[in-house]
Formats: structure tokens, sequence, C-alpha cells
């Protein structure tokens, strides 16, 4: 018997709080990243969806009778049937479980979600080289590109998706007036059916799963250091690396790392030291035998050589352009080009080349997200 006469319970605790932390997790994700900055965060959130998202997959299979696939009404006909019946009456009865168009919203968020969750994980570990996958940095650069546009346009599709379904549920509950935003709260629906049964197993499988994705959030959160988050590479000691470089290029601003210009841009640099932003350098300055030798280290180290993600999309964005500045490069301008002109201005930062005065880790070698100090 149900326990409240004229509700049947559908929605079990467990698949509830998922429901939710599905939708939160997904949106908090979607609005961090517009930022660079908050790709930690961005990445941390991306887990809860990730874990949700396996989790409701299984849960499709083993889950409680409204929840199992196999309940789905995924027959077009029903479809069609669903929203003649929609347009032409005000009331009619609702199924306990999904209905027709709520069962394929729930079957398209899985598709269209795994491809955002395998795209983003590769994109973690080759664009970043952060993470378990960091080491797929080595060799499968070349596909940052379509990953990052397969991870840009699934999540655009989902937000369209949930849009769908969140105005279908408006709809039910102001229009039909079936009260279908509460079932997700209290877990009842008014209509007909058996009310739903949770074993002790399920249960447990339930809240392991909202445990472990919480506490896979406060892991990433906590330290950019553990195996979820670890970068490949490591701090640069430039003056361990190429003591002359170092020395002589590191007299009026930190030393700026090889890979992000080309082999060209680096010889045009080196080849007008004599007006180098302003500045004068001459032999007397760097004797000619050192700058042969600093020039030989910035070309073996230059953008072509590296899979560091700035190197990669800084050739990219070149085509057959090789400009004497990082800040002329078309990659750059794209990525600062919310940056208002009066940040440059600022004394701490006095110049867009210095790099330095934004990027904490760059004279390291390094330009990790987490470490941008500048926030509008
Ligand atoms: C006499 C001082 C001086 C020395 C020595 C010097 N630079 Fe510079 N460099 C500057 C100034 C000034 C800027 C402008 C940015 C700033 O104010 O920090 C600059 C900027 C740069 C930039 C950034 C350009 C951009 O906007 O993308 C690079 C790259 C660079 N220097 C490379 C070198 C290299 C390589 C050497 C060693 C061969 C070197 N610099 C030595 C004064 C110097
Ligand atoms: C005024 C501060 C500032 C200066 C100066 C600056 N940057 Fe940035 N940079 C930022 C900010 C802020 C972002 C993140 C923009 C965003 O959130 O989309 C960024 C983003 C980037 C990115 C993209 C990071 C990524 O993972 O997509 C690269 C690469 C980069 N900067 C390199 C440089 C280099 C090289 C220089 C020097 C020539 C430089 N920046 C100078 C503030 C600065």
């Amino acid at each position: 018997m149900n326990k409240k006469p004229g509700f049947v319970f559908v929605w079990p605790i467990g698949t509830r709080i998922i429901h939710w932390m599905f939708a939160l997790s997904f949106s908090a994700a979607f609005f961090t990243s517009f930022y660079e900055y908050m790709l930690h965060d961005h990445v941390a959130l991306g887990f809860i969806f990730t874990i949700m998202l396996f989790y409701r997959i299984i849960w499709g299979f083993i889950g409680p009778e409204y929840a199992k696939f196999k309940t789905f009404k995924l027959r077009p006909s029903q479809l069609k049937h669903y929203f003649v019946e929609k347009v032409q009456n005000r009331w009619r009865k609702i199924p306990a479980g999904h209905n027709p168009a709520s069962s394929w919203f729930t079957v398209w968020a899985m598709i269209v979600g795994t491809f955002i969750v395998i795209s983003g994980l590769l994109l973690y570990g080759i664009q970043e080289a952060k993470g378990a996958l960091s080491y797929l940095n080595d060799d499968y650069t070349q596909y940052i590109f379509i990953l990052e546009l397969i991870h840009r346009y699934a999540s655009y599709l989902f937000v369209v998706w949930a849009t769908i379904h969140i105005l279908g549920v408006f709809i039910e509950q102001f229009w039909h007036k079936t009260n279908m935003v509460f079932a997700m709260i209290s877990g009842y629906k008014k209509t007909d059916g058996k009310d739903t049964e949770v074993s002790t197993m399920l249960a447990m499988f339930a809240f392991g799963s909202i445990v472990l994705a919480i506490a896979t959030y406060f892991f990433i959160i906590s330290s950019n250091y553990n195996f979820l988050t670890l970068q490949k590479y490591r701090e640069i000691d430039y003056a361990q690396e190429h003591m002359v470089f170092h020395r002589d290029c590191g007299d009026c601003h930190k030393v700026y790392p090889p890979h992000v210009l080309p082999e060209e841009s680096w010889r045009l640099i080196m080849a007008t030291l004599d007006n180098h932003r302003g500045e004068k350098i001459t032999e007397d300055n760097i004797t000619m035998h050192a700058q042969e030798s600093i020039l030989n280290y910035l070309v073996e180290n230059s953008a072509e050589h590296s899979t560091r993600e700035v190197a990669v999309k800084t050739m990219h964005s070149l085509g057959d352009i090789r400009p004497k500045a990082i800040t002329k490069t078309p990659y750059w301008r794209e990525t600062h080009k919310d940056i208002p002109r009066s940040v440059y201005k600022t004394k701490k930062v006095k110049d867009k080349s210095n790099c330095f005065a934004c990027h904490k880790d760059f004279e390291y070698g390094l330009l990790d997200d987490m470490n941008i100090i500048y926030r509008d």
C-alpha cells in the first residue's frame, strides 16, 4: 500500500540528491569554465558530475523500479502521443516513473554527459598535462583543438537540453498542475502506482557514490599536487639549465622561458639586441660568444620542440608569421583580450610584456592557471 494516499513515492532520497548534485555540479562547472584561473574548481566540479554520471548509468541497470532503463518510454510513438496529449488536454494522468519526454531527456543527458566527461578528462591530461592522464601530453597534443570543440559544444548542447527539461517541468507544474517540481524534492508524485522500494544494498551504493563525489571534490580542491591534479612539468631552474642565459638575459627582467616563442622569433630578437625594447644591448653587455650560446639554447628549446599548452597553441595561432614579441602572437592577444588596458599601466605590472607580474610561476617556465594573480 502507498504510504501517502493519492501519491506515489517515486524518487528515493538517493535519486533526489544525485539529481540535484548532477544539476548543480554541471551549472557550477559551466560557470567556472569562462575563467582560466578557475580551472581547478572547474575540474573538481567536473569530477562530481563524472561520478554522478557513472552512478546514474549503473543505477539504470540495478536501481529501483522507476529509475531503471527498462521502464523508460523511448518509442517515438509514445513521445508523439505524449506531446499530442499535452497540447490537447490541460489535465492528464501522469505516469509514476519517467514520462516519454523525460525518458528521452535522461538518455540524451547521459550520452552528451559522457562526451563532456571523456573530452574533459582527455583535455586535462593532454592540454594541461595534469592528472592521471598527463603522460598523454607527450604524444597527442595535435588533438587538443578537436577535443576542446567537443567539450565546448557538448556542454552547450547540455545547457540547451537542460533548459528544455526545465521548461517542460514548469509547463507540467503551472499549466497541467501536476506538481512536478515537488516530485524531485519530496520524492512523491500525484498519480497511481506502487511506491518504490530501495534495498539496503542499493541505498549503500547510492550513498557511497555521493560520499565519493564529495570526497573527490575536496581532495582536488585541497591540493594542486595530488595524483588527480599534479602537472607533468616541474619548476625549471634556469640558472642551472643555462647559466649564461640566466645571467645575461636576466639582468633587466626575469628570463622568458624559451618555449613561448618559435625559433625564428628568437633569431629575430637576438639579431636586433641593439634595439631591444628601447635598450641598446651590445657586445659590451653580452659577449658574442655568450649571444651564440644563448641563441642555441633558445632554438633548442623553442615552441616547436615543446608540448606545453602555450607552445602548441602559440604555434597553432601563428601560421606563417614570426613576430618579435610574445604579446604580438594571436594566441597571446586572444587569451588577454578581456583584460582592461589600464591594468598594464598599474605600478605592479607596468608593461604587458611583464608576464611575471601576473603569472607568478612564469620565471620557472610554468603557466599554471592556478598561479594567475590578476583577477578583475
Ligand atoms: C638592458 C636590459 C635588458 C636586457 C639585458 C635584456 N632585456 Fe629583454 N627586455 C627588456 C625590456 C625593458 C623589456 C620590456 C618588458 C619589461 O619592461 O619588462 C624586455 C622584454 C623582453 C621580452 C618580451 C617581449 C614581448 O613583449 O614579448 C623578451 C622575450 C626578452 N626581453 C628577451 C630577452 C633576451 C632573450 C635577453 C638576453 C639575450 C634579454 N631580453 C635581455 C630589457 C632587457
Ligand atoms: C595583467 C596581468 C597579465 C599579464 C601582464 C600577462 N598575463 Fe597572461 N593571463 C592573465 C590572465 C588574467 C589570464 C587568464 C585569462 C582568462 O581567465 O581567460 C592569462 C592567461 C594567459 C595564458 C592562457 C592560459 C591558459 O591556460 O589558457 C597564457 C598562455 C598567458 N596568459 C601567458 C602570458 C605571457 C607569456 C605574458 C607575457 C608576455 C602574459 N601572459 C602577461 C594575466 C596577465
